[in-house]
């Protein structure tokens, strides 16, 4: 019987013991932070299909929830984000900010919106998709309540879908769309052992706390975006600070300039759903992927 300690402390030697002794499969599964706009989505397609190789990928899970032009998504941005090679989409407050999405999410089940949102609005909160190796992966999309608009409690809700889904699979990826580094670190905790990796989103900026819980999840309280750099969290800056000298009502504009993807790849026992390992990945537009 392996030590899980032993394989989380020396990841890679250990990985292989495992492989070569157990049988075990890892699978990688990468996670990328908010989708901004076209600058965004043009950053995924140049790097993707090449981490998908390099790494072999296994599975993908983005957040889309500004990938049209920063607010919302379309029928058409999703399709073409699941045409680069994205798995399944998450999302978080901006899902509506385009009308013509609530027709799409209520058909294709790949595109999630917060499961906490009421019961009645449209579309679903979780899923089980099928991974490159053949193993089921649960997604679920939650979102907070700190600072954030009106939903019903993340973490009872969080919980009950968490054990409906390992009834079908181990595996299980949930997106906490968030505001408060508190409530997205008291989520990780609290699904500790239930699932493969809680991963927050909607900040826009990446955070340096990403580990793997004693109990096997792996967790990062903030991803980051897949946008525009040169920016304040994707729009445009000057535009920003004259909105905090002014304080005038403004239109935003997304920003363009120096774009970077932020992700996050996460190693994982395919058998136990048990991360082994979680580290950050980085690319600049101009950066050879
Ligand atoms: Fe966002
Ligand atoms: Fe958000």
């Amino acid at each position: 019987m392996m030590n899980w300690n032993r394989t989380v402390a020396t990841r890679h030697g250990a990985a292989r013991f495992i492989i070569h002794h157990s049988a075990f499969i890892i699978m990688k599964v990468l996670l990328i932070g908010d989708i901004i706009g076209k600058p965004g989505r043009r950053l995924l397609e140049m790097h993707l299909p090449v981490l998908l190789q390099r790494h072999h990928l296994d599975f993908v899970v983005a957040n889309a929830e500004n990938a049209a032009h920063g607010f919302g998504v379309t029928p058409d941005v999703a399709d073409e984000l699941f045409r680069i090679g994205v798995d399944v989409l998450t999302s978080g407050n901006h899902i509506w900010d385009k009308k013509e999405i609530i027709d799409y999410i209520n058909k294709d089940g790949r595109l999630l919106r917060p499961a906490n949102y009421s019961a009645i609005s449209p579309g679903k909160g979780y899923t089980i998709a099928n991974s490159r190796n053949g193993s089921k992966i649960g997604v679920l999309n939650l979102q907070g309540r700190v600072f954030m608009g009106p939903s019903e409690d993340p973490f009872a809700i969080g919980m009950d879908i968490v054990e409906k889904l390992r009834r079908e699979t181990p595996i299980i990826l949930v997106d906490m769309h968030g505001e408060a580094s508190s409530e997205k670190q008291a989520m990780g905790w609290f699904l500790d052992g239930k699932v493969s990796c809680v991963f927050g989103t909607h900040t826009h900026v990446p955070t340096a706390d990403q580990r793997v819980l004693p109990g096997g999840t792996a967790y990062v309280t903030d991803i980051g975006m897949t946008g525009p750099y040169d920016s304040v969290i994707g729009i445009d800056k000057e535009q920003i600070v004259q909105k905090f000298l002014d304080q005038m009502p403004t239109r935003f504009r997304i920003a363009s300039e120096n774009p970077i993807l932020q992700c996050i790849l996460v190693e994982i026992d395919s058998n136990t759903g048990r991360a082994l390992s979680i580290e950050r990945i980085t690319q600049k537009g101009e950066e050879e992927a």
